[in-house]
C-alpha cells in the first residue's frame, strides 16, 4: 500500500526529479539492515528453476536491471534486495562528466515509454570503483557498462575503455562496451568492424573479465548481424540488445532528441534479437533489452535465445513489484509449458 502510495506520486512529479528521490529512498533503504531484508522478504522469489550459471557466476534469475538506473552504483544492496538477477551498472566514462542540460528525461505515459537525452551523466569511474568495493562482494553479479567521455575525441575512444577496464577489472562480473547510445555525439560510429574489434582487443587485453558489446536497434538487420558475427570472433562474451531508439516517428509526439524505451521499443527489440541469435547463438550471451514489461515478455525472449534479460522503463511504470511479478509469473509459464527451467526455456525456438 505504502509503496503503491509512493509510486503514483512519483509519476506525478518531474521524471528526474522523481528518480533521484527513489534514488535516496532506496539508499536510506539499505542503510538500515532489518528493513532492507524486509525488503527483500517482500519481493526476491527464490526458486531452483530461475537459476542459470554463466561465466562461472550465479544468476538466480534472469532479470536484470539495465544500465542507466544506477549509474554510479548508489543502490546495489537496495535493487539487489528488489529481486534482480543481476544489476548493470554506469554508463560510466574515465572522468565524471554533468551529461546534457535539463530537461533531458521526459515520459510517453500513455505509451509506457521514456525519451531521454540524458549523455552519460555520472561521477567517473573512480567513484564507481569506490562504491563497488564499500559493498563488495555484491549480493548479484554485476555488469558494468562503459563509456568514452564526451570530449574524447573518437579517434581516442579506445584509450578511455582501455582506462575504464583496467581502473575497473576487480569490481566486475561482466563490462559492456557501450557503443550505441544516441546522447554522445559520434559515438555510434563506433558500431563498425574495425572499431569494435579494436575495442574489445583492447578491453581484453587489459582483463580476463567477460566483455560484452551493446547494440543500437537502429541498425539494418544485416549490420547487425555482421556486428556481431565481428563481436563473437574478437572474442565478445556477449552481445546487450538494444539500447534506445532514435526512430521518433514512433511516438507521434516526441521532440528529435535522445532515445526512446519502453514499450515502443518492444517489437523492434525483439526482432533485432531474432535476427542476432539466428547468426551466434551458442557462441556468446544474448541480453535482451528493450520494452520487456511482462512474464511473457521474458519468456518470449528467452525461447528467441536470449540467457538473460533487462528492465528499465517497465520498472518506472511497474514500481518496484515488478520484479517479482515477472519472475512469479515465468514460473507459471515454465510449468504451463512443461519446461524444466530457465536454462531449457533458451533458445527453443531458434
Ligand atoms: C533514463 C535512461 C538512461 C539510460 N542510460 C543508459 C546508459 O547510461 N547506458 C546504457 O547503455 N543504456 C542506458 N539506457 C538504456 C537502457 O539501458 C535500455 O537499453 C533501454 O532503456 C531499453 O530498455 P527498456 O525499454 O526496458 O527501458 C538508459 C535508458 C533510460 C530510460
Amino acid at each position: 500500500m505504502f509503496e503503491s502510495a509512493i509510486h503514483s506520486l512519483l509519476l506525478r512529479m518531474d521524471p528526474e526529479t522523481a528518480h533521484s528521490l527513489a534514488m535516496s529512498g532506496l539508499r536510506r533503504l539499505q542503510q538500515v539492515a532489518p528493513a532492507l531484508r524486509r525488503f527483500e522478504r517482500q519481493h526476491r522469489v527464490v526458486d531452483s528453476r530461475l537459476a542459470q550459471e554463466i561465466w562461472g557466476r550465479q544468476f538466480l534469475n534472469p532479470i536484470g536491471l539495465a544500465a542507466g538506473f544506477d549509474k554510479d552504483a548508489f543502490a546495489v544492496p537496495a535493487l539487489a534486495a528488489m529481486g534482480f538477477g543481476f544489476l548493470e551498472v554506469g554508463t560510466v566514462t574515465p572522468k565524471p562528466q554533468a551529461g546534457n542540460p535539463r530537461p533531458r528525461l521526459f515520459r510517453h505515459r500513455e505509451l509506457r515509454s521514456l525519451q531521454n537525452a540524458m549523455g552519460f551523466n555520472n561521477a567517473g569511474m573512480e567513484s564507481l570503483r569506490r562504491r563497488l568495493a564499500e559493498n563488495w562482494p555484491p549480493p548479484v553479479p554485476i555488469g558494468v557498462n562503459i563509456g568514452k567521455n564526451r570530449h574524447t575525441e573518437l579517434s581516442a575512444a579506445a584509450e578511455d575503455y582501455r582506462v575504464l577496464v583496467r581502473h575497473l577489472r576487480a569490481k566486475a562480473d561482466y563490462f559492456v562496451v557501450n557503443i550505441s547510445s544516441p546522447n554522445t555525439p559520434g559515438l555510434r560510429d563506433l558500431q563498425q568492424s574495425e572499431a569494435v574489434a579494436r575495442l574489445l582487443e583492447v578491453c581484453q587485453k587489459e582483463a580476463d573479465t567477460p566483455v560484452l558489446v551493446k547494440l543500437s536497434p537502429d541498425m539494418e538487420d544485416q549490420a547487425a548481424a555482421d556486428l556481431a558475427h565481428v563481436a563473437v570472433d574478437g572474442g565478445a562474451a556477449g552481445l546487450v540488445l538494444t539500447n534506445t531508439t532514435v526512430d521518433y516517428e514512433l511516438v507521434p509526439e516526441a521532440l528529435p532528441v535522445g532515445g526512446l524505451s519502453g514499450r515502443v521499443l518492444r517489437r523492434r527489440s525483439l526482432e533485432l534479437l531474432n535476427v542476432v541469435a539466428s547468426e551466434v547463438f551458442g557462441r556468446c550471451v544474448l541480453i535482451s533489452v528493450g520494452g520487456i514489461e511482462s512474464a511473457t515478455d521474458v519468456y518470449a525472449r528467452l525461447r528467441a535465445g536470449a540467457h538473460l534479460v533487462q528492465i528499465y522503463t517497465a520498472l518506472i511504470y511497474g514500481g518496484s513489484r515488478i520484479v517479482r511479478e515477472i519472475n512469479e509469473g515465468l514460473l507459471s509459464l515454465l510449468d504451463q509449458d512443461n519446461v524444466a527451467d530457465v536454462p531449457s526455456a533458451v533458445g527453443l525456438d531458434v
